[in-house]
């Protein structure tokens, strides 16, 4: 399906919105780390400080649908870029919003980095599936990574 962008810059009144649609699609724990991730972020912008890292959301009829963005970890490669938190609600799953918001972010990440990791639990299937269907390969695992045993399944894309 042919979709225009609608990706915003993500502030702090997203912040709720984005962390639901993470504890939506993944769990209450997963949505609690968002939001705190977010909340860092923003307190180190209105301090000045540069965190490498930039989050979107993705607005649908002026309800937040989508949730993206770039982690660069400052003691990792220069070139090497990592998905941040990605997800769509629900209420908007399965009409391509994903594969957009994925592809832009490679676009964005193109202009600084030269390859793309995206860090995913080992049991979500369906996460695999999308990212191998968007091009991503695996990069390798990490076994009993998570609490629950299972392992850091991560993907990568070399980006042209
Ligand atoms: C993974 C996720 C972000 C995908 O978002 P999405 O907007 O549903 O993604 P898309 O619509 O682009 O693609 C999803 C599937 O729907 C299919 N699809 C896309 N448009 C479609 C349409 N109009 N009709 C039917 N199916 C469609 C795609 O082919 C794709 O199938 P695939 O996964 O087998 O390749 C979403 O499922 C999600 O939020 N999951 C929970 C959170 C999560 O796990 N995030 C990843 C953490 S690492």
């Amino acid at each position: 399906m042919a979709r225009e962008p609608h990706l915003a810059a993500m502030h702090k009144g997203h912040i709720e919105a984005a962390a639901e649609i993470m504890a939506l699609g993944r769990d209450e724990t997963v949505g609690a780390r968002a939001r705190a991730t977010f909340k860092l972020h923003f307190k180190m912008k209105d301090l000045g400080v540069d965190d490498g890292r930039s989050y979107f959301v993705w607005m649908e009829d002026g309800r937040v649908a989508g949730v993206t963005g770039l982690h660069h970890y400052t003691w990792g490669p220069d070139e090497n870029v990592w998905l941040a938190y990605f997800g769509v609600h629900p209420d908007f799953g399965r009409r391509g919003i994903g594969a957009v918001m994925l592809s832009e972010m490679q676009r964005l990440a193109q202009a600084s980095y030269r390859r793309f990791f995206i860090e995913t639990h080992g049991a979500n299937e369906r996460a695999h599936r999308f990212y191998r269907s968007q091009g991503f390969r695996e990069a390798g695992d990490i076994a009993d990574y998570n609490p629950d045993g299972a392992p850091m399944k991560v993907f990568v894309k070399d980006l042209e």
